[in-house]
């Protein structure tokens, strides 16, 4: 029989909460990186260990590095009272079990439920994917390989193991791949089963995160932008089908998204060589999210500034208007902007829309803690050119990487 378990591609409207399960093999210890690497990527991630797992990694491990209990036992009172294992395959939007140990695979396609792995498989909606390691020996054999097969058959998304030197000695294919290739797995997964490919062949420019002015060597002039909104958009490109530049600014230390080419800059003068260079080599969407500092010291001292005086005047003129001078430049490029207000918020965000002759703009209220700067969520009102003729969009609070998808959703719109 095949197809008994349906894809559920339309029924997955996004893929945020993943569940990592481990089983036991050598290659447990690579996920423990895939479980950090998926939180950076903005996953929210819960780990199950089957009882083999728990024998070369601990779940102290996962439990720190994701901040979550990890999910061990079927029947365990204490964890059905927290989160139960009908609680756990309902929460999650997709599974990634990594490694798949050869037992694992078995029972799997055996749709046994003797354990909380198998249960929540058996009791999820939410797409499987499933990274099988094992000795070459092992994952040759017909058995092996028909499970794999009876699997597919039934949709989980199998991930081939690599080939090439194995821990026992051995060489051949059954290595886990690398945890970064594992991510890249997960993020073309999702992109494939839940986003809409609006952007596919455009080429994107972001900027994100605060720019810095040096005053000195050592002090320099910036704000509390982290980069996080830009951050979430470059991925939501991504995974829409575009080619992202992503323009950080100051010292922005979160992780490149994957298949995202990175730019670091300090200055706001900086930033914009970068985005001309950036629009010239061809840029079909130029998104504005940095916080670019609005002046910067009219002579930064070449050496540390003694504290000899009571008061000291620093002497500020007005940085480029990066923006401005994009959407001025290339009229015929896509331009989306940001306003940071803190009062007035949407009479100002309008203003900027029309000053800058953007296509459209997205204002956050920065003066509220809870959302804008270094938070995870935001929530915002868009507002688009004139000659849209659409009606503004209110996007409540939600995570920075909901707000990018919609924002995303929003331009492919006005784009089509
Ligand atoms: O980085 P996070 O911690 O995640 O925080 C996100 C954010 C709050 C920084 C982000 O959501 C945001 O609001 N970004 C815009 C910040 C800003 O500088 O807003 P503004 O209203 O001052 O500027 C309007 C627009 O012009 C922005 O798109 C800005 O990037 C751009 N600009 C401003 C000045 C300048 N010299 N050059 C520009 O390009």
């Amino acid at each position: 029989m095949s197809h008994i378990f349906t894809p559920v591609k339309s029924a997955v409207p996004s893929i945020q909460k993943v569940i990592l399960a481990i089983t036991g093999g050598i290659a447990a210890y690579k996920s423990a990186i895939l479980a950090r690497l998926l939180i950076k990527e903005g996953f929210e991630v819960r780990v199950i260990m089957t009882q083999g797992a728990q024998q070369f990694i601990t779940s102290l491990t996962l439990q720190a590095l994701t901040g979550n209990e990890v999910h061990t036992e079927l029947l365990d009172t204490k964890a059905e009272a927290g989160m139960g294992h009908i609680e756990l395959a309902k929460w999650a939007d997709l599974i990634v079990i990594a490694p798949a140990s050869a037992n694992t695979l078995a029972r799997l396609a055996m749709g046994m439920a003797d354990d909380l792995l198998t249960t929540v498989c058996l009791a999820t909606a939410a797409p499987v994917m499933i990274a099988p390691a094992m000795n070459q020996q092992m994952w040759s054999h017909p058995a092996v390989q028909l499970n794999v097969q009876t699997l597919g058959d039934m949709g989980y998304e199998i991930i081939e193991p690599d080939n090439g030197v194995q821990a026992c000695g051995d060489t051949g294919a059954g290595r886990l791949p690398e945890p970064d290739m594992l991510l890249r797995e997960v993020i073309n997964f999702k992109a494939r089963l839940t986003v809409p490919q609006c952007l596919t062949g455009k080429k994107v420019t972001i900027t994100a995160g605060p720019t810095v002015e040096a005053i000195d060597p050592v002090r320099f002039l910036s704000n509390h932008s982290t980069g996080k909104m830009g951050f979430a958009l470059a991925r939501a490109c991504r995974d829409a089908g575009a080619e992202v530049t992503l323009i950080a600014g100051g010292k922005v230390s979160l992780m490149t998204p994957l298949q995202v080419k990175r730019v670091d800059v300090l200055s706001a003068n900086d930033m914009l060589q970068a985005a001309i260079r950036s629009a010239e080599a061809g840029c079909d969407i130029f998104i504005a999210t940095a916080a670019v500092a609005d002046y910067r010291t009219r002579d930064a001292a070449p050496q540390k500034i003694k504290k000899t005086q009571d008061e000291m005047i620093l002497n500020l003129v007005k940085n480029p208007d990066i923006l401005a001078t994009i959407s001025h430049s290339y009229p015929t490029m896509f331009v989306m902007g940001f306003a940071a207000e803190t009062q007035n918020v949407e009479k100002y965000a309008q203003g900027k829309l029309a000053a800058k002759s953007l296509d459209m703009i997205a204002c956050n209220d920065v003066s509220r803690t809870d959302i804008g700067f270094a938070s995870d969520e935001n929530a915002m009102t868009v507002f688009f050119a004139d000659k849209y003729q659409k009606q503004p969009v209110e996007l409540k609070k939600m995570s920075k990487t909901n707000i990018a998808e919609h924002l995303i959703n929003l331009i492919g719109d006005v784009l089509d």
